[in-house]
This record gives C-alpha cells, structure tokens and sequence, in this order.
C-alpha cells in the first residue's frame, strides 16, 4: 500500500484554526500602568516610552476613558510626587498623588475602573531606593512599617488592589496584616514576588524619575541566572498570604511564569515592562520589525506560557486587536 503524506499542520480554514486554539486571551486580563504626577494640564510624552505619558490629576479622566473605550478596565497607578525625601513619605500621604489619582478616578468612574496601586517606595525616596536607608543597607523591618501605611492609605483612598512592587522580606505579610486590622479583609495582594534585577526596568525609571542615586538594587531584587529562587519567593508570599503572583519582567522570563503557573495554585500575573515596550517602539520606528505583529506575539506568548493576567503598556492595542479577531 501507497504511504500517504499527511499535512502537518492543521487542516481545514481559518474557522478551523480559530475553533482549536489552545491559548484564548480576553480583554478582561489586561493591566494597564499608568504615571500621575502633580501639576495642571500636564499630559508628558516620556521620552523612552513613545506612546505613554504622565498625566496630571485634571488630564487624568480623559486617558482613563479612552483606556475604557478601548475596552480595558483595569489601571495600575503610579505616582510621581512632586516632594522626595529619605523616609518617602509623600507615598503614605493622606494627598499623596496617588491617593488624589484614586479619588479622582472613583469620582470619575465609579466602579467602571478596577483600581490597582504600585505599593514601593523608590517613586518617593530623595535616593530612589525601594525603603528606608540605616547607614548603607535598606532597613528592611522598618520599611515594612511605611510599605504597609502606604498600602492602607491606598486602599481608603479606593483602590481595589495593591500591589507591593519593592520586594522587601516579608512585605506582603505585614500589608494582609494592616488591611485585616482595617476592615479591608477583602481587598487582594497581587505580589511582585518574582522580581528579576533587571535592565528591562531602564525606561521606567525615566519616566517615574525613580533611578537609585547610588548603588542598585541587587540586594532586594533577584540574580536573573536563577529559576528555584523565584519558586522559592512565590511560596513565601503565599504563606504570607498573596492573591497573585506576578512575575516581571515577562518576555525573557517565560519560563519562569511556566514553571510558577505549574507549581503554585494561584492565580499568575506577568508585566511586560517599560525596556520590553521601549524596544518595540524603537524598533519599528526604525522599521527594523513590525509593531502590530510583535505586540500579538508577545502577547499570546505570555499567555500561553500560563499567564492570567498580562500588565502591559500596549494594552490599549492588543484590545483593538482581540476586537478585529487577530488574537485572542
Ligand atoms: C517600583 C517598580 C518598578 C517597576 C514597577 N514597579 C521599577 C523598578 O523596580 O526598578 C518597573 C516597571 C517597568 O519597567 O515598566 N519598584
């Protein structure tokens, strides 16, 4: 009898192909970050994140709303304080930036917005550090203490979600601690647990000025040679009490969210972050790639690689995308 050659890839029309996906994507786990900062009129274009800019309390509703009309509801703010100082106390303040950003956007909005909050010191402090300094070494029990505060604070001025970002020992622990103190037993953590020392982060710290102004962040953030530490780190902050778990950066981190989506029974969140977007722009503005199509793939990648949620400063994008069918 005759060997047939059989196709190897699937057979049948775009329907077929459609109708056996393996990764689905909704508009409905999309992040998207967000700079504030103090001012009037202000909507900054950062000069290594085309596309993306810091507003001012009173510019702030309008990008909201064309986020919402993209079909993506859910923020993660950021602040850019105005004063800085050693202990960042402008991140706990009753008016801090961040505080007023939530206020305006419940204001706003009602419950339209999902409100998340970026919870570290490093936008607040003159060093840029993500906590409080003793000597050389960030003290870490005492910026617990602020790093809880500011959680807190966050949440009465209406978040829906905090999510602590500076990775200091034990933080997640103290802010599940203060919130259940506070009558805000149901407000979730979605932890930065697995924080790679990265220079990914290059943009970001231009555009919220938060670069440290001596040293790095070594110390508190992890050696990206390693994938048992980032196990390691996700089963502390679940004994502590985390809702999620996010990884970040994503794109050269995939299988470390693989490997956390297979072995801790939480919900995975990634961050494709300022260096991933900051190269994509760059690159198709030298017409080296093409934006549209790299966006998806990036996308669907860290979907399939297990991700839930997906923070991403082409959020507004890839929903345009999911609504004219190319993924999703
Ligand atoms: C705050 C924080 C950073 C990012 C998110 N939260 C900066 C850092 O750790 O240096 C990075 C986000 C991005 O690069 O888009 N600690």
């Amino acid at each position: 009898m005759e060997m047939k050659i059989r196709p190897r890839r699937l057979r049948g029309s775009e329907t077929m192909r459609k109708m056996v996906r393996e990764t689905r994507m909704d508009k409905s786990s999309l992040i998207y970050p967000l700079f504030v900062k103090e001012g009037q009129g202000i909507k900054e274009e950062i000069s290594t994140m085309p596309g993306q800019y810091r507003y001012s309390l009173d510019t702030l509703p309008k990008a909201l709303e064309e986020l919402l009309d993209a079909g993506v509801d859910k923020v993660m703010l950021f602040g850019i304080p105005d004063q800085k100082d050693e202990v960042g106390s402008q991140a706990y303040a009753r008016d801090g930036i961040v505080q007023k950003a939530l206020e305006t956007a419940r204001k706003e909005f009602g419950q339209q917005l999902y409100l998340i909050t970026d919870v570290c010191m490093c936008e607040y402090t003159s060093h840029g550090h993500c906590g409080v300094f003793c000597g050389q070494e960030v003290e870490n029990d005492k910026t617990l203490e602020l790093l809880a505060k500011t959680a807190l604070s966050h949440v009465q001025a209406g978040a829906d979600m905090v999510a602590p970002s500076d990775m200091m020992d034990g933080r997640v622990g103290a802010i599940r601690a203060i919130l259940d103190k506070n009558d805000q037993k149901e407000i979730p953590i979605m932890s930065y647990a697995v924080k790679y020392a990265s220079a990914f982060y290059g943009p970001f710290r231009d555009a919220a000025g938060s670069a440290p102004s001596f040293g790095d962040r070594k110390s508190y953030q992890m050696d990206y040679h390693n994938r048992r530490e980032a196990i390691k780190e996700a089963l502390l902050d679940v004994e502590e009490g985390a809702d999620i778990i996010m990884v970040k950066p994503a794109l050269s981190y995939l299988d470390i969210v693989r490997q956390v989506k297979e072995e801790i029974h939480l919900p995975v969140a990634s961050y494709s972050v300022s260096g991933e977007y900051a190269m994509v722009k760059a690159g198709a503005k030298l017409g080296y790639i093409e934006e549209d199509k790299i966006i998806c793939e990036m996308a669907a990648g860290a979907f399939r690689a297990g991700t839930d949620l997906y923070l991403t400063y082409f959020a507004k994008e890839i929903a345009a995308f999911m609504d004219e069918g190319r993924i999703g």
